[in-house]
């Protein structure tokens, strides 16, 4: 297969349809813009299993995605977008850069869920935009960005519902969409690498932060979430 891009986390394939493309998840795991990084084996796998998961279950729930089928332990068949530029975060509870940024404790419920845009550059650290900005720039349009908010607070709760039930609080998670034909498709992956994830009762993490600051066995968390929603 000819590989059309290669991530920190992904590799991408051409296939034989102009449509479709092969998303394959790497074992690597990295934080602070690639400067901490290291392999863990499975974790491509584990990263495949949940986003085929979460990706079903977001279709069920009328969210357009990306993924089309599972086609290897690490990888999946998906349509091939046109990336836009631009990360979606949305925020339940205080954590992470806005935490540090505002000067939060960690931990904060917030009285909705707060959206915000990153600019995808990992030479500028991917700096915070904002509507005019994003819109100004030519990343997008004001419609397509009614669109990202809409699907991103549509996923924010079927996911912080889905999540609940099985014991689990989404604080805050990561999305991207991309351009497949006329409509504007939830793309990438959906995994703890993008979201932070925390037990109902312990608040201890599952998801990434346990790489980043040296919080517990990366994949053991990941496992456990993976059981969590699986059971
Ligand atoms: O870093 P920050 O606190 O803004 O991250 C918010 C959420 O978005 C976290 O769940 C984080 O894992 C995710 N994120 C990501 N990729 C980035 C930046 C943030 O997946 N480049």
């Amino acid at each position: 297969m000819e590989l059309l891009y290669e991530g920190k986390g992904k590799q991408v394939f051409l296939t034989e349809d102009p449509d479709l493309v092969v998303f394959r998840f790497k074992d690597e795991a990295t934080a602070f813009d690639g400067v901490k990084k290291e392999s863990f084996g499975g974790k491509g796998e584990i990263c495949a299993t949940i986003t085929e998961i979460l990706m079903n279950l977001l279709e069920k729930g009328g969210v357009k995605t990306h993924f089309v089928k599972r086609i290897s332990q690490n990888e999946m068949l998906v349509k091939r977008c046109t990336m836009l530029p631009i990360e979606v975060v949305v925020r339940n509870y205080s954590a992470g850069s806005i935490a540090k940024n505002l000067g939060l404790k960690e931990g904060i419920k917030f009285p909705f869920p707060i959206k915000d845009l990153f600019y995808k550059s990992d030479e500028l650290h991917d700096p915070m935009l904002n509507d005019d900005r994003a819109v100004a720039l030519g990343f997008l349009t004001f419609d397509d960005l009614d669109v990202l908010y809409k699907n991103a607070l549509k996923v924010n709760e079927i996911l912080s519902n889905f999540l609940l039930e099985k014991g689990i609080i989404l604080a805050d998670f990561k999305l991207e969409f991309g351009k497949f034909k006329d409509s504007i498709l939830l793309a990438d992956e959906i995994t703890p690498d993008s979201m932070r994830l925390w037990d109902k009762d312990t608040l201890e993490p599952f998801d990434k932060d346990r790489f980043r600051f040296d919080l517990g066995d990366l994949l053991a968390g990941y496992r456990l979430f993976l059981e969590k929603i699986t059971s």
